[in-house]
């Protein structure tokens, strides 16, 4: 069965979307730039495959929790389609609900006054799991992400990366097929965000029949912890493949990290120039840090030689091997980390 509808049932593909598109209409005065409506998603077409752990990686805006929203039937998509475990998020929300589970980073979820294991064991309950397996999953899932000591403390008194580690077991505990992780380390500290990614890395080894569809924009995170990694800008996804792959598609290219001092500006002096893709730069303690992608080595020489008839002087020099950083700064134009223009 080479269909779609075959594959799904064959197995292979837990989510799947089809020129999926959602804009956004905004009331009068509530436009921007002069547009009242947001194009979030621009006809995706996304495919992940059941025991996947799959990235959609994006900056600010990118449309990354519009997109988690749909297929979590929490949002409806203003045309295309969009398929969770075989089913079809408008035509049957019900049954997309009964495999999925999604954590938000960031929420402020939880009732205060009740300690951590009341909240975990009261939301268990909500979807059914009887009481003593909940008990249970709560005390195994609690020691895992550190926090066994925890489980009587009132949420009122945790920190705000102890309530995300609380989140996330709470997207574990139902035991879905299907987990939608919005940004699931925003905002945390290193050692915090390294046991979430630890624990979302062990889980799917225990369980490699469940899926996880996570969003972040952070590089690295995408680059250590999922298969397949979707960049997504403006709506569009630009490239989808392994973060392996996606770097060694830019291998072709040479990418220069230089520090220049003397001129503030480089991009106005390179860009268009031949030989070079793309260039993002930032002020590093007096220094101009640029990023040079350049599609032959060959073009450094002309591009240093424009650097010091405009009267900057090299400081440093260095060949990179490419990160996903640079791998969206090809395709974007622009650094993850630099706001959208
Ligand atoms: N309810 C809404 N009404 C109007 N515009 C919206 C709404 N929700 C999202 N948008 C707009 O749609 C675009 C995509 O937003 P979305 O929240 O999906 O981005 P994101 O990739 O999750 O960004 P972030 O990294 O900041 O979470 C943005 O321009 C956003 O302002
Ligand atoms: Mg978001």
């Amino acid at each position: 069965m080479g269909t779609l509808m075959g594959r799904m049932l064959l197995g292979e593909i837990a989510v799947k979307t089809e020129e999926l598109t959602r804009v956004f209409r905004l009331r009068k005065r509530e436009a921007r730039e002069g547009r009242r409506e947001i194009l979030a998603l621009d006809r995706v077409n996304l495919e992940v495959c059941w025991g996947e752990l799959f990235g959609l990686l994006g900056p600010n805006g990118a449309g990354k929790t519009t997109l988690i929203k749909i297929l979590a039937t929490l949002l409806a998509p203003t045309s295309g389609r969009a398929w969770v475990a075989g089913a079809d998020v408008v035509e049957n929300p019900a049954e997309v609900r009964r495999h999925i589970n999604m954590v938000c980073g960031g929420e402020t979820s939880g009732y205060g006054l009740l300690t951590v294991e009341e909240n975990l064991w009261m939301f268990a309950q909500f979807y059914g799991i009887p009481s003593r397996e909940a008990r249970r999953r709560i005390r195994e899932l609690l020691s895992l992400v550190g926090m066994a000591d925890r489980a009587s403390t009132k949420v009122y008194h945790l920190s705000s990366g102890m309530r995300q580690k609380m989140n996330i077991v709470r997207g574990f505990l139902t035991d879905p097929k299907i987990l939608f992780l919005d940004e699931p380390t925003l905002g945390l500290d290193v050692q915090t965000a390294r046991t979430i990614r630890d624990f979302v890395r062990q889980w799917l080894l225990d369980h490699p029949d469940r899926t996880i569809l996570l969003t972040t924009h952070y590089m690295h995170e995408a680059d250590e912890l999922c298969q397949r990694v979707a960049i997504i800008d403006r709506g569009r996804i630009l490239a989808c493949a392994p973060p392996a792959e996606l770097k060694k598609a830019l291998q072709r290219d040479v990418v220069f990290r230089l520090y220049v001092e003397g001129i503030a500006d480089a991009k106005n002096l390179l860009d268009g120039m031949k030989g070079v893709r793309a260039l993002a730069q930032h002020m590093e303690e007096g220094r101009l840090s640029v990023d040079l992608i350049l599609s032959e080595e060959e073009a450094l020489v002309s591009v240093l030689s424009r650097l010091h008839a405009a009267g900057a002087r090299l400081a440093e020099l260095k060949k990179e091997e490419p990160t996903l950083e640079d791998v969206f700064l090809s395709l974007v134009g622009r650094k993850l980390s630099e706001e959208s223009p």
